[in-house]
């Protein structure tokens, strides 16, 4: 699949290396607006084509598909735009900010006969393999509780070059730690309770006090669904850096603490090192399971609407989420209950 980077910061030259080691993707095009993240690009890889904007791209490229990773102000507009030229979309998350925007580009996927896959790659993680082999293998049974814990002493920073601190800048970021890192932990929830939550209910932190259209950098997030709840706990202001997930069913319990795994059950405990190899911050080791996903769905053509409902599911659950910070904790029915149109 001949694919075109749009936005080459971080997660773009993490993509560009990753996309080296998997079979059946080949980037030929980097699209950003600094000239000095052009040159990196052509600098790591001389076969890569540079653009500034994507009409030119689109007009001088044949590619099938595009790889989003820009700041989140651009992700809606240049999904649009590619499932308008016909390709295929893969999209950092968040994917979409408002569940009618998630919905509108699904209804567009569809039309044009294209796929529209979020970069959920926490979704292709070791420790969220160690929590979903726990749960479908019975050795802890159904999740009845589960608790995330991600915490941070700040935002991560953007390259040098166009704006290191966008995600401080609310009108570029859409939103703070919910949109950035809850994103991750809403859809690795509704994976792991096998549907979305009936009601979502938060209190946040915001940056200066301001809770109007300010950014949100912690928040407590509560999840009720059928059989449970998740608690997911977010903060950029805990002078530390550690992630926990801790998922306990009827028969047992699975943790991942950093880089250590432990399932316990029937009296057991298996322990896992999980340490990445590196500390890279986009999990290029990651993105191997979730291309092999994305292009297997391509060629088989069918199957496209999981990745695209848990677009609609993930958006409404931090839109909800947002909602009823606003509204002081009350709990909200997210509007990614009702189902998306997809293919
Ligand atoms: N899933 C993950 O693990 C993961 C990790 C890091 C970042 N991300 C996501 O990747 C996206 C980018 O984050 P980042 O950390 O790479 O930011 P970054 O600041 O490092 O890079 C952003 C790049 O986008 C470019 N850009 C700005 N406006 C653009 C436009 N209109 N069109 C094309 N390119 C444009 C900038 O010049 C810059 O090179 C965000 O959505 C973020 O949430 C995901």
């Amino acid at each position: 699949m001949r694919t075109a980077i749009i936005g080459f910061g971080t997660a773009g030259e993490g993509r560009l290396h990753a996309y080296r080691t998997v079979t059946g993707g080949r980037v030929v095009a980097v699209l950003d607006p600094s000239p000095q993240r052009r040159e990196r690009a052509r600098q790591i890889d001389p076969t890569v084509a540079t653009y500034a904007g994507l009409p030119e791209l689109l007009a001088a490229e044949s590619v099938d598909a595009v790889d989003i990773c820009t700041p989140p102000l651009y992700h809606v507009e240049v999904e649009r735009a590619a499932l308008t030229a016909g390709l295929h979309v893969i999209c950092e998350k968040p994917v979409a900010v408002h569940t009618d925007e998630a919905l509108d580009l699904v209804a567009l996927a569809g039309q044009r006969g294209r796929l529209l896959y979020p970069a959920h790659n926490y979704g292709f993680s070791p420790m969220m393999r160690v929590l979903t082999g726990a749960v479908a293998d019975g050795r802890i049974g159904r999740p009845m509780r589960a608790s995330f814990r991600i915490a941070r002493d700040s935002h991560a920073r953007g390259v040098p070059g166009w704006q290191p601190d966008w995600r401080r800048d609310v009108s570029v970021a859409r939103g703070g730690i919910m949109l950035d890192h809850g994103t991750h932990c809403a859809y690795m929830a509704t994976r792991l309770f096998g549907e979305a939550p009936r009601t979502v209910s938060c209190v946040a932190q915001w940056a200066d006090g301001d809770a109007s259209g300010g950014m949100d950098v912690a928040a407590r997030i509560s999840l009720e669904f059928t059989t449970g709840e998740c608690e997911i706990d977010l903060s950029w202001v805990s002078g530390t850096r550690s992630n926990r997930y801790l998922v306990t069913g009827p028969d047992g319990t699975a943790d991942v603490h950093d880089g250590v795994a432990e399932v316990r059950s029937a009296g057991r405990v298996e322990r896992t090192d999980l340490t990445p190899p590196t500390r890279d911050q986009t999990h290029q080791e990651w993105f191997g399971g979730m291309f092999a996903d994305f292009a297997g769905l391509v060629a088989a053509g069918t199957g496209w609407d999981r990745p695209m409902r848990e677009v609609v599911t993930t958006t409404a659950l931090i839109e909800a989420a947002y909602r009823s910070a606003a509204l002081g904790g009350e709990p909200v029915v997210p509007a990614g209950r009702a189902t998306a149109e997809a293919r």
